[in-house]
């Protein structure tokens, strides 16, 4: 018998405000034909004056655990995904631990900017397979409209707010690619990439800082990267993009989601996207599409996922699980 980190459940929340393309117009040179052809974006949510990553967190999570039929206390640790936590200390996930009245257990922060995700999956993948704990909520929350520079219009136009939660649960499986859970992950970085996706803030400025990036090359890296780090996760679980029943891409621009769908050989059928209503959301992007993907009928239990991101560090990864 092999332990594997299963989805026992899933949530997740976006602010009420929506902002549709049109909406930049008014304020900068752009136009929702050139937003919605380049990047594929229709709209975007924005969180509320004084709405803070750690609030849009604790709904998702209220949301996950009622969908696990789970209480706070059956959880033993909280990992929340983010590059936007509310204060630069203490982290997202105690604030979220202390909103949902979760009295026991530990909660910390991952910061891989839109790979966020990923990488909190491997790591409570991780304390689950070594005994560490049982369950495990993983969260990704992000306001990046906190990070936008709104006379950028190379950026401002591309990221959104929001929350997506799942809880993961340690269940034994046969130790081969019918079980249920993770099962496989494959996590890179490289730090020479710094100055083409990065916030010019921070503890060394004083700073919140704005987000700056140089679309073009980070899209060059994503092509190449994205497909690239899918087919190592599924031939480390001994499959091909053929097993695939949905790709779950991190939500940044359908130009790259089909492009690495194509290097997979998956048509985008097989493909979950919400980039259209959520824009680039960073870390919350991969749980927000699985949560729409089981609300809308698409997701069902025992299908085989590869989820893959890109983002700032450059940091990149995927992971397969089947659901
Ligand atoms: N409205 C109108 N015109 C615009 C806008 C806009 N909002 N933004 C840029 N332009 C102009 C540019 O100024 C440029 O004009 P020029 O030719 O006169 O210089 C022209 O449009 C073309 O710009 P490009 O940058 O070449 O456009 P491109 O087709 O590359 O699309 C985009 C830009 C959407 C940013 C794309 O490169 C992209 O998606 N890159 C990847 C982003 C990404 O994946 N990020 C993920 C990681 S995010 C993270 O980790 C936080």
């Amino acid at each position: 018998m092999t332990i594997r980190a299963v989805v026992r459940g899933v949530g997740h929340y976006l602010p009420e405000r929506v902002v549709p393309n049109s909406e930049f117009e008014a304020t900068i040179d752009t136009s929702d034909e050139w937003i919605r052809s380049r990047s594929g974006i229709e709209r975007r949510h924005f969180a509320a004056e004084g709405q803070t990553t750690s609030d849009m967190a604790t709904r998702a999570a209220q949301a996950a655990l009622a969908q696990a039929g789970l209480v706070p206390d059956d959880i033993d640790a909280i990992i929340v995904a983010t590059s936007t936590a509310d204060l630069t200390f203490p982290s997202a996930a105690t604030m979220v631990q202390a909103r949902l009245g979760m009295t026991r257990g530990f909660a910390y922060d991952m910061q891989a900017v839109c790979a966020g995700f990923v990488f909190a999956l491997a790591n409570a993948n991780a304390l689950i397979l070594s005994a560490q704990a049982r369950r495990v909520l993983v969260i990704g929350a992000e306001t990046f409209s906190r990070l936008m520079d709104w006379n950028d219009r190379t950026t401002s136009v591309l990221f959104g707010d929001g929350a997506g939660a799942l809880v993961l649960e340690g269940q034994e499986g046969m130790g081969d690619s019918t079980d249920r859970g993770i099962l496989s992950l494959d996590l890179n970085s490289d730090g020479r990439h710094k100055d083409i996706l990065y916030v010019d803030g921070g503890v060394s400025t004083g700073t919140t800082g704005h987000l700056r990036m140089m679309g073009k090359e980070v899209f060059r890296h994503a092509v190449e990267k994205l497909a690239d780090t899918a087919h190592t996760a599924l031939e480390k679980a001994g499959l091909t993009g053929g097993d695939v029943d949905w790709i779950v891409p991190h939500q940044a621009n359908i130009r790259i989601i089909e492009a690495t769908a194509k290097r997979m050989q998956v048509p985008m059928d097989r493909v979950i996207v919400t980039v259209q209503d959520h824009g680039n959301t960073s870390a919350a992007s991969i749980p927000l599409a699985l949560s729409v993907g089981v609300a809308r009928g698409q997701i069902k239990p025992g299908d085989l996922i590869v989820a893959e991101a890109i983002g700032g560090g450059l940091a990149w990864g995927s992971v397969v699980l089947r659901w």
